[in-house]
Formats: structure tokens, C-alpha cells, sequence
């Protein structure tokens, strides 16, 4: 058996060769590849099914590299950075020459964060190289946090796989864009937007949640069931189970995802599942219900902050809602 240390160090060397490994962030699993190696970029778009105009985020293991691979990086940036990096927070800037093309989908910007994961930033150090990666996932179905899933979606189509050891967030990194004047939220995420805005004001459009980044579309991290979010109001509970009743009675399979606080009151008679203390088990229920074959997911929805915010944005998104 080797040692967590030398299979990061030959998932380093698998990287420098031009493969693709899967590896833990604190946030999700990530699929990565050297950033600058366009071949090895490519397999990525592949495996996953993403298209080609679904930008990817550089992953570096130190700020140094920031230099090199933006044409100029703002005061902002550097306050931004020496604050919440390493950390699930991916800023966007104006890319150097150094960048290919297809990691950036074409875009003149680049994505790049720092994760905040022993596994992760060791891996991007023995490479010596920024890692280009999206979430470990089959495009379009929700993010792997388990390494169950991991298999599952990627299994035997990727050169290595790297287990994560610490637990992690389930929600992907905060998304905000660095060329836009204010900074923009493109997408809500596990840094919440509160501490953000404690050093600079943002600009936050689509009810709150963020704007869409190019290559996302409607109907993403989606189960194949069928997923409705019912807002957060009074008597909760009692709504949905009367909602369940309804789908149950015409003979539909019904789930419902709850939060960790109310999962113990619904009726036995519903296939329930907790969203789990700190909504890590989002994903993974959303999963667990296509695998059990249910046919329609009623969620709980929660308080639009903190992590909540993001938490509801991914599960309007996963009903084919992308605003609401
Ligand atoms: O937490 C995370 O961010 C995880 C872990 C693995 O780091 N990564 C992740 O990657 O969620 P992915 O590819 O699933 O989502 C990245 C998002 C995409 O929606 C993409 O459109 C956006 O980042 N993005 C990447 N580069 C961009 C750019 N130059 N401009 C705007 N959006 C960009
Ligand atoms: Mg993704």
C-alpha cells in the first residue's frame, strides 16, 4: 500500500504526463488536468460530455501564479485573495497569453481559485502547474462529494483517482467576476456573499443568487426526476406531505428532501432525506433518489443566506428553473 503522499505524488506525475485524475477540493471533487496541456484539456470536455463553450476554472496552489496567468491583476484581487484563499472563492480576470483557448472556452477571462484541501494543493504543487478542473461529474448531474459518485459518473474513464481523507463542503466554490466594475456574482456559492461584501461591494443580480455563467444552462445538477422546490413558509411540513399525498395517490414514486431540522416529522409512508447539517448532503441525496427510482422529489426550501443562498440556487436550477 502506498502512502497518501506518494499517490499524490504519482497523480502529480500523471498530470505532468497529460492524463486526467480526479481529486478532492474542500468544496467538490474536481477533474483535472494540466491547464496549459490543450491535449489533456480536451479529455476533460470528453469524458465529462461538457461542450466546449463551458469555460474551465484554474486551480493554483500559490498567488504567484495569479501573475502569470492574468494580463493584470486588480488592487481588489490582492485584498481579495489574502483574505479568502486558499478558500472556495474563484475570481475571474482578463487572461495572459499564457492560457490556452480551450480552457477558457475562448473567453478572454480566466477563472482561478486556490482550494483549501492538503490533497488538493500538494497535487497542484507536485505538478508544477496551475490544474485546470471542473467538478467531477457527468455534465449536467449533480457535483460528486462522495467517491461513490465519483465512480459512478467517471469510474474507468479517467487515469487516477485521488480520495479526499477530509470531509467535504458539497457546494461549489463562490464564482465573482474581477473585470466587471463593481464585481459581479456569477454564481452563489460556499464563500457567502456577506463576508465578500464585507471589502467590497458586489453586484448581485438574479434574485440574489447571481447571473448565469456562460455554459451554464437551465436544468443543471439535476437528478432525473422530477424536483419541486417549495418555498420556505409556515407549516412547511404539512404542505409538502399534502403535496406527496397528491403525486403518491396517482401512483408516482415521491421524495422529499428536507431539512435536517424537520426530517424526523414527516410520515414514514415518504422516501425522506436530510439535506444534513450543513447542507453537505445535497448532492448526494439528489443521487440517491435516482438510484432508489424516484420519480418526483418535493425540497424543502431554505433561508436565501449564507450557504442557504446557494443551496437555492442550485435546487432551482435542478427543477429547470433558473430564477424564482
Ligand atoms: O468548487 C468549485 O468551483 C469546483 C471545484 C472542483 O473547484 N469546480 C466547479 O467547476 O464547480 P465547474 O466547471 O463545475 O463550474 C465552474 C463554473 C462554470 O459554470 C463556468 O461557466 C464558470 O465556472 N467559469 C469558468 N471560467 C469562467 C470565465 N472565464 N468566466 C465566467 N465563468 C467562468
Ligand atoms: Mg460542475
Amino acid at each position: 500500500m502506498s502512502t497518501q503522499l506518494e499517490k499524490i505524488k504519482i497523480a502529480a506525475q500523471i498530470i505532468k504526463n497529460g492524463g486526467i485524475v480526479v481529486f478532492p477540493t474542500e468544496t467538490v471533487y474536481g477533474l483535472g488536468a494540466d491547464a496549459f496541456n490543450e491535449k489533456a484539456v480536451e479529455k476533460i470536455f470528453k469524458v465529462k460530455k461538457r461542450p466546449f463553450n463551458d469555460p474551465l476554472i484554474l486551480h493554483v496552489s500559490n498567488k504567484e501564479w495569479v501573475f502569470k496567468l492574468v494580463e493584470n491583476v486588480p488592487k481588489i484581487a490582492v485584498e481579495l485573495m489574502d483574505k479568502f484563499w486558499p478558500g472556495p472563492l474563484t475570481l475571474i480576470f482578463k487572461k495572459s497569453k499564457i492560457v490556452p483557448d480551450i480552457t477558457t472556452a475562448g473567453l478572454p477571462t480566466v477563472a482561478i481559485r486556490m482550494p483549501k484541501n492538503s490533497v488538493s494543493l500538494k497535487l497542484i504543487k507536485y505538478s508544477q502547474t496551475p490544474i485546470a478542473a471542473p467538478s467531477a461529474n457527468l455534465f449536467g448531474k449533480p457535483s460528486a462529494t462522495k467517491m461513490e459518485h465519483v465512480i459512478k459518473d467517471l469510474g474507468n474513464k479517467v487515469d487516477f483517482i485521488l480520495d479526499g481523507g477530509e470531509p467535504l463542503i458539497g457546494i461549489e466554490s463562490t464564482i465573482l467576476d474581477l473585470t466587471k466594475s463593481p464585481p459581479e456574482l456569477l454564481r452563489a456559492g460556499a464563500l457567502p456573499i456577506k463576508e465578500i461584501a464585507s471589502i467590497v461591494d458586489i453586484k448581485i443580480s438574479g434574485h440574489g443568487r447571481a447571473v448565469r455563467s456562460p455554459g451554464m444552462f437551465p436544468k443543471h445538477y439535476s437528478p432525473k426526476a422530477k424536483l419541486i422546490v417549495v418555498k420556505k413558509r409556515d407549516e412547511i411540513v404539512s404542505y409538502i406531505q399534502k403535496l406527496a399525498q397528491k403525486y403518491k395517490k396517482e401512483g408516482k414514486k415521491v421524495g422529499i428532501l428536507s431539512t435536517e431540522e424537520n426530517k424526523n416529522k414527516y410520515s414514514s409512508k415518504f422516501c425522506v432525506k436530510g439535506f444534513g447539517e450543513k447542507y453537505q448532503n445535497l448532492y448526494s441525496a439528489l443521487r440517491e433518489f435516482d438510484t432508489e427510482g424516484i420519480k418526483i422529489i418535493i425540497a424543502e426550501g431554505v433561508e436565501e443566506n449564507g450557504l442557504g443562498l446557494a443551496v437555492m440556487d442550485r435546487l432551482y436550477k435542478a427543477s429547470g428553473k433558473w430564477t424564482n
